[in-house]
């Protein structure tokens, strides 16, 4: 501490010298996101990646749901580390045509124009998988959800899981209600957070492939809200149709509200998986609060969208900082 003796050293940075030692040595500097990760060195990520996301929900409503998805599938395989992103190449095999993703998820496209936007202001600096996070925050303000701040700070995989993303950690549509609970549990998500996120499916849209085996063999389902269903989703298997989209919220698939709460008490979930939240079992009390209380429906999603970007993170030096979302570096 040959510097402590020289007087332009003054006491503050003493103190802060001290608790970044102290900080090192019980590990919490590494692990932990903070939302002023990037304050230093890139002020400007979140108005970059708000702009070109705000563009994208312009030009399409429905690419503020598919963003959100993302980084969805992206925690629940690996973590939160941008393994979503990366391409298949003849040496490599990704997560893009797993069961669940495969001519399913969208918005590679939208990722990749926010990240050259990012590179731009500060290249080699915010990782892929921030900025997934961040577009999937952007996204629900954008589409009239609640606001928070996105913790910042993790790093990109060197690496995907084809067979994680194929086995079940990304719960299918046909899921029972205790198998929803164990996918989520599976992850340190709590039965509550796994209500709450559900009711991400108040944006977007499912494929007829999703829901075909609800709205023509269920019995827990509105019959005028199957019947509209099932007519542009035909019960043969195999054909064109079976891409046919339908909103999964029932009236405002481009607003973000509670309503999909309401869907359900009216058997209007879309999703096998969405209607057993609200089917007599343990989670019906909270699809009723959330029904009833948009405002709880806000701070509980918040809090549980905190907790999802918190799984499984890459942080300090592990992983990297991609160049292209698409690669590892
Ligand atoms: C609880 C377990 C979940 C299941 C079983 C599930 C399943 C699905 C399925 C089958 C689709 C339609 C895919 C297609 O037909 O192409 C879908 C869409 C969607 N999911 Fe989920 N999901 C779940 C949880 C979540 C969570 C936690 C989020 C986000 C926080 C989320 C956000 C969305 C969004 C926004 C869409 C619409 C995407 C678009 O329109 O592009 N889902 N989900
Ligand atoms: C993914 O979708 C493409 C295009 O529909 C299809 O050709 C391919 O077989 C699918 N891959 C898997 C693994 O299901
Ligand atoms: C609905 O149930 C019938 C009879 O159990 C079965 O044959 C059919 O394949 C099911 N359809 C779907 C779409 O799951
Ligand atoms: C359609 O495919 C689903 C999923 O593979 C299957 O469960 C169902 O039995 C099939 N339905 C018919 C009518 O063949």
């Amino acid at each position: 501490m040959k510097q402590s003796s020289s007087p332009s050293f003054s006491s503050t940075n003493v103190i802060k010298c001290l608790l970044l030692i102290f900080a090192v040595l019980v590990g919490s500097c590494e692990a932990q996101l903070s939302t002023d990760f990037y304050k230093k060195a890139c002020p400007k990520v979140f108005a970059a990646v708000k702009s070109v996301v705000a563009a994208a929900v312009a030009g399409e409503k429905r690419m503020g749901a598919s963003l959100l998805r993302l980084h969805f599938h992206d925690c629940f395989v690996q973590g939160c580390d941008g393994s979503i992103l990366l391409d298949d190449t003849p040496s490599f095999t990704g997560e893009k045509t797993a069961g669940p993703n495969n001519n399913s998820l969208r918005g590679f496209e939208v990722i990749d124009r926010i990240k050259s936007r990012v590179e731009s202001v500060c290249p080699g600096v915010v990782s892929c998988a921030d900025i997934v996070a961040i577009a999937a925050r952007d996204s629900v303000v954008l589409l009239g959800g609640p606001n928070w701040e996105v913790k910042v700070g993790r790093r990109d995989s060197k690496s995907a899981s084809l067979s994680g993303a194929n086995s079940g950690a990304l719960p299918p549509p046909t899921s029972t209600l205790s198998n929803l609970i164990n996918r989520f549990s599976a992850v340190g998500l709590s039965v509550r957070d796994m209500v709450v996120l559900s009711g991400a499916h108040t944006i977007g849209k499912a494929r007829c492939t999703s829901f075909k085996g609800r709205i023509y063999n269920e019995t827990n389902i509105d019959p005028t809200f199957a019947s509209k269903r099932q007519a542009n989703c035909p019960f043969t298997n195999g054909t064109k149709r079976d891409n046919n989209v339908a909103p999964l919220g029932h009236k405002t698939p481009n607003f973000f509200d509670n309503s999909y709460f309401g869907n359900l008490l009216l058997k209007k979930g879309l999703l096998h998986s969405d209607q057993v939240l609200y089917n007599g079992g343990a989670t019906d009390s909270l699809v009723e609060a959330y029904a009833k209380n948009g405002r709880s429906f806000d701070k509980d999603f918040v809090a549980a969208m905190i907790r999802m970007g918190d799984i499984a993170l890459l942080t300090g030096s592990k992983g990297e900082i991609r160049k292209n979302c698409r690669k590892m570096n």
